[in-house]
Formats: C-alpha cells, sequence, structure tokens
C-alpha cells in the first residue's frame, strides 16, 4: 500500500490512503497531477471526515475560473471586486472520485481561520471585508454548502488562529489589530472577548510578526500559544499565563508576515505517568525581511528548526538546520509520524508578491531520529504537464496553500505528494 499525503496549509490536514498507480519514480516520494485545474485557488483547505476537501480563497480579487452552479451569482454590494459574481471562491474535491464541484461562500473568507468541532462540521470564521465577524459552517455531507452567521463573532478576525477545545467549543485567537481572544459557539455567562496582552508584546511596529500565532493544546489541558519569536502557556478559561517560555535562540520572528510553520510531535510516551509534548517550529523571515521585500531586496528565508518539549518544568530550545532555507513552508504530521515540511519560498517574505525563489523540494523530518540526521529531502516532479497561469501573481495567491501551486506557478491545479515507505 502507498501512503498518499496531500499538501496542506498550516493548520488543514488531509491524509489519504490509497493504492496509486501514477507514481512518478522519484526517491523518497513523488508528484501526482489530480486536477489540472479547479478554478480555485486553495488559499485555504480542509480535510472532512467523509474524505472530501474543502477548499476556498477570498471573495473580493474578482473572478474565478469556476462557475457557480444553475446560473446562480452573489449580489453583494459589499464587494470590493465585483458586484454580481457568477464563479465559486471554495469549492468540495472529492478524494475518493477525483471530482470535484463548486461550493456557494458568501462573505470574504480572505485570511480566515477555521476548526473543525466534534462532529465533523468545519466552523471557519472571520476574513476580511464583509466576511470579517462571520462565521461559516460547513457540514460534511454530499450536497452540503457553505451555511452563513453575520456577526457572529465579538470582534472582527483576520489572521486568527482556531483550535478545537476538550469541551467541544473553538477558541479563536488574535488577528488583525486584535489583542484578544473568544470562543465559539458562545455562553450566555461570558464576556465576548478576553484580552491576550501577550499579542501586545509580541506586536512589532508596522511589520506585526505575530499573526496566525501556532497554537497547540499541551497535555495538561492549557493552550501553548507561540506568536513572533516565542511562547505562552495559557490557562484560557481562566485567563492566565501560567508559563512564559524562552525567546527562540537568535530572536528571528516566525509568525506572518516572517512566517514559518510549527507542529505538534506525535505524542510517544501515552503510557507514562506524566506524558511529554514537544513542538517544532521551522523557517519563517529574518525580521524586516517584509519592509526588505517591498523595496525589492529578497533576503534569503531562515533555515532553522526550534524544538522544545513544553511538559519540562524549564523549556529549552534545541536548534537544527534544514536542508534549504523556507518561509511560508507548511508542515503536517504523516501517518508514519514523520513530518512533511513543504511549499514556501527560500527568499523573500509572506504577503503581497513578497517572496522569490520557491522551494520545490518537500523535506521529511524524522523525529525520532538523532539529532543530525532528521532532515531528508524528496525530489520535486520533472513531469507535471504545463498548466494554465492565471493573471494574478502566484505567491500571493498560494501564500497559505498547496504546494501545488508553487510547484508549477499553477494557482489553480491540484497535486498530491506522495511518500513511499
Ligand atoms: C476558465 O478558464 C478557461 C481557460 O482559460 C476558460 O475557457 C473558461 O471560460 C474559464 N471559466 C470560467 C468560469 O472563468
Ligand atoms: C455540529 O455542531 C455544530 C455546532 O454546534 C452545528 O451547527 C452543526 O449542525 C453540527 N453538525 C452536525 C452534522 O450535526
Ligand atoms: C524587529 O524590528 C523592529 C524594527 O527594527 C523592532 O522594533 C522589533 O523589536 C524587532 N523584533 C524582534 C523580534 O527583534
Ligand atoms: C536569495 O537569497 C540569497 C542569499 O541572500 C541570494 O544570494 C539570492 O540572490 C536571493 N535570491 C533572490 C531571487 O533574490
Amino acid at each position: 500500500m502507498t501512503r498518499t499525503a496531500m499538501l496542506s496549509f498550516l493548520f488543514w490536514q488531509l491524509i489519504i490512503l490509497s493504492a496509486n498507480p501514477y507514481l512518478t519514480d522519484a526517491a523518497g516520494g513523488g508528484w501526482q497531477l489530480l486536477q489540472k485545474c479547479i478554478g480555485v485557488s486553495a488559499m485555504h483547505m480542509q480535510l472532512l471526515n467523509n474524505d472530501r476537501v474543502v477548499i476556498f480563497d477570498r471573495t473580493d480579487f474578482g473572478a474565478s475560473n469556476l462557475s457557480l452552479p444553475n446560473g446562480k451569482c452573489r449580489n453583494d454590494p459589499n464587494d470590493q471586486a465585483l458586484k454580481v459574481d457568477c464563479t465559486a471562491h471554495s469549492a468540495e474535491y472529492n478524494v475518493a472520485t477525483n471530482t470535484f464541484r463548486a461550493l456557494f461562500v458568501q462573505t470574504d473568507t480572505w485570511c480566515s481561520s477555521g476548526a473543525v468541532m466534534p462532529n465533523g462540521t468545519l466552523i471557519q470564521t472571520g476574513g476580511s471585508n464583509d466576511g470579517d465577524q462571520n462565521v461559516r459552517i460547513f457540514k460534511p455531507c454530499p450536497r452540503c454548502d457553505w451555511i452563513e452567521m453575520s456577526n457572529a463573532l465579538a470582534a472582527r478576525r483576520w489572521y486568527a488562529t482556531n483550535h478545537i477545545l476538550p469541551n467541544g467549543r473553538i477558541i479563536i485567537i488574535g488577528g488583525r489589530r486584535q489583542f484578544n481572544y473568544e470562543f465559539y459557539p458562545k455562553s450566555n455567562d461570558a464576556p465576548n472577548a478576553y484580552s491576550l496582552p501577550f499579542l501586545v508584546q509580541t506586536n512589532d511596529p508596522n511589520i506585526e510578526n505575530n499573526l496566525y500565532p501556532f497554537v497547540f493544546l499541551n497535555v495538561d489541558g492549557n493552550l501553548f500559544i507561540f506568536a513572533n519569536n516565542r511562547a505562552i502557556l495559557l490557562d484560557y478559561a481562566n485567563n492566565i499565563v501560567v508559563k512564559t517560555y524562552p525567546q527562540i535562540p537568535g530572536g528571528d520572528p516566525r509568525s506572518y508576515p516572517s512566517t514559518g510553520s510549527a507542529v505538534l510531535l506525535p505524542l510517544m510516551n501515552l503510557e507514562a505517568q506524566s506524558v511529554e509534548a514537544e513542538v517544532l517550529v521551522c523557517g519563517g523571515a529574518p525580521n524586516g525581511s517584509y519592509t526588505k521585500a517591498t523595496k525589492g531586496n529578497f533576503v534569503s528565508a531562515l533555515n532553522t528548526c526550534a524544538r522544545i518539549k513544553i511538559t519540562d518544568r524549564s523549556p529549552q530550545w534545541v536548534m537544527e538546520t534544514m536542508p534549504t532555507p523556507r518561509v511560508m513552508g507548511d508542515m503536517t504530521l504523516l501517518p508514519n509520524g514523520n513530518v512533511l515540511i513543504i511549499n514556501g519560498a527560500a527568499n523573500g517574505s509572506a504577503g503581497w508578491e513578497s517572496a522569490r525563489n520557491p522551494v520545490l523540494n518537500p523535506v521529511i523530518y524524522r523525529p525520532n531520529n538523532a539529532l543530525g540526521s532528521r532532515f531528508r529531502v524528496t525530489k520535486p516532479d520533472y513531469h507535471t504537464p504545463n498548466v494554465p497561469i492565471p493573471r494574478q501573481s502566484y505567491f500571493e495567491m498560494v501564500e497559505y496553500s498547496l504546494a501545488v501551486a508553487i510547484l508549477k506557478a499553477a494557482t489553480y491545479s491540484l497535486m498530491c505528494f506522495t511518500q513511499q515507505n
């Protein structure tokens, strides 16, 4: 059996198991083109429990390349690009049948955030423009579509991070100019938003470098929240910071627009009396990269990873060096416990056309190998057919998307990367 791991964005994971006759021969893995054009850029994607993937982009950037069905159109006087838009900005990809259908998203999901509820429903929150305080629900069912709830959030949430909690609610943390968090669904007896000074402290003036914080649930029930170059452990129920972690050595920022990526490594010792948990943060861009990129200077991205045992009494970051620098990379856990590091660029920064030099080689990180022998470079695919290049600059479109797009400047194509064991 072959394990096929599809690409994913920050907090979206998507794993398929399939016997695959179309593999390329690249050692350690290969690329397969699934769909030459799905018409919607996969800025965001989420695998659901019915083996379908919800893909969406943004609504305020003009027409997509996928029509809405049955002559439907979106009439949105608030839209900044197209007030009557008969194209889709979201699609559902069916892994089993390799088919896709258009979905109807009503408001702007640009740089929104989401989490899956225990019952399998995707709760997507915020975004930009007319969508920044909305909640959108997508249930996994064959014909379901987006359901929107206007102004269901306490605050605007653009570049926020969501996480599912043990009580089945989701927490929504930060976002541009939001130094607070809130929960969804709301409970009646609680304030709508809770202040989080950590997001003020980690906000670099005029650059931010603390958006889309990396958030993981620790084994003690508290939330590990990383922004910029450091992290806290938050007792979110009582709004108390219970631990402050040291800065990553070097002090370089790892959060948007200096976008690196992070994973909670697989928990290895579940039988132990005190279970240990480790977080890995990789790549990003040195402080000032975004400003330099706007002036045409695309400095090298960071090539370091930092790993920390978040359950330790006095936790310390351990540094490692990746085979290549990478900004806007994505990391996802593979079924065998390894980490796939994929996407991104070797120069510049996240944000508007600010990156150069796409990194075509995904890297496998083997957490249990000895320090110094954990990274393995996989080969890019040379067999990809030519795909139409859309008008927009692809770097900005794929900022948080599939490796796919970066691979051949093909924002609308869907590919999967397969690791052979
Ligand atoms: C998608 O692109 C193709 C090729 O450019 C074009 O023929 C088609 O009309 C486009 N469809 C939509 C809905 O934009
Ligand atoms: C799952 O829970 C959400 C939030 O409570 C609810 O809106 C949704 O209808 C539920 N989904 C299913 C499939 O029951
Ligand atoms: C990044 O640079 C800005 C401007 O020079 C500075 O204010 C900020 O403290 C720096 N951030 C870090 C994390 O060093
Ligand atoms: C990327 O950064 C390296 C190291 O600073 C530099 O030599 C190279 O010219 C840069 N590439 C681009 C496309 O700017």
